[in-house]
């Protein structure tokens, strides 16, 4: 017995990397998922790939048009929404000298405008048919704080805001509301930015497993497991009591520092800095 059997599902930025992820996870346990995104080949070969449970929906997440559309198809072919997994996401790394208006604009409308936009289309489909799940693809960067990131961490930030007041607007209509903040993602999405013969896929790899056991059993594609299982964990009926919260997947990366020189530096984290 899957642990979405019967349920329906969208998930955004699903063409690649972790929603990819998510939407093979849920399809996997039972769902039947509606995929969402920009990069349409990629998506509808996802779709294909994942079998008669799965349909590719071109949604880009910060158009009111496109999420209505994508509810109706939804509600058409399932007959109902359980699931909402706003994953999609774009990333801009620059100083704050160097970010312009126009890039924080366009990561606002993807990152923060685009999760509002999804919960305000699937509330009422949720209420109506006795209530949901909705589980928010945050960041460690939106937990702490780090240079060069600004526009994307204060999107991710903002997104834990608003899975809190949702959180509270929708839980008279049992829809709970929570998120997840990983660490580790696609490198592709950080790749771009990062100066030439730095390994992305390495990098990622390091800093998602900073604080764990045994870091050189955990590849990337762990990682992203990880963050899927998560959100399977927050969308499936396995925590009903969870809702508001922000689980932080990150292999301890935001738990703090460790200062040399203090008791308990020399065991603490199995990597050098
Ligand atoms: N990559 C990382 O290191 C990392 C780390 C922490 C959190 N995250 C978060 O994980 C989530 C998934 O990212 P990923 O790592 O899989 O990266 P990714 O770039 O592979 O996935 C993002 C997806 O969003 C899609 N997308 C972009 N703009 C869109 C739009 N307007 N409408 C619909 N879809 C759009 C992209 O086409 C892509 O498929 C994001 O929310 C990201 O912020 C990623």
């Amino acid at each position: 017995m899957g642990r979405m059997d019967g349920k329906t599902a969208i998930v955004t930025g699903a063409a690649r990397g972790t929603g990819a992820a998510i939407a093979r996870l849920f399809a996997e346990e039972g769902a039947r998922v509606m995929l969402g995104d920009v990069r349409h080949d990629l998506g509808e070969s996802v779709a294909a790939d994942l079998g008669v449970s799965a349909v590719y929906q071109p949604l880009d997440v910060s158009r009111a048009d496109d999420w209505d559309a994508a509810v109706g198809r939804a509600r058409e072919i399932f007959g109902r929404i359980d699931v909402l997994v706003n994953n999609a996401a774009l990333l801009h790394i620059g100083s704050i000298e160097e970010t312009t208006p126009e890039d924080v604009e366009r990561l606002f409308r993807v990152n923060q405008l685009g999760p509002f936009l999804g919960i305000r289309a699937v509330a009422s489909a949720m209420r109506e048919t006795g209530g949901g799940a909705i589980v928010n693809v945050a960041s460690s960067d939106g937990v702490k704080g780090m240079n060069g990131v600004v526009a994307y961490a204060s999107t991710k930030w903002a997104l834990r805001g608003i899975t809190k007041s949702a959180a509270m607007e929708l839980a008279r209509d049992r829809i709970r509301v929570n998120a997840v903040c990983p660490e580790a993602g696609n490198h592709e999405m950080s790749a771009p930015f990062l100066p030439p013969g730095i390994d992305s896929k390495r990098a990622a790899e390091f800093n998602a497993g900073q604080l764990l056991p045994a870091p050189e059993h955990y590849g990337l594609d762990d990682h992203v497991r990880d963050v899927a299982r998560a959100v399977l964990f927050l969308a499936s009926d396995d925590c009903p009591t969870a809702t508001a919260a922000d689980l932080v997947i990150d292999g301890g990366l935001t738990a703090g520092y460790i200062q040399p020189g203090l008791p308990g530096a020399e065991g603490g984290g199995s990597r050098p800095r």
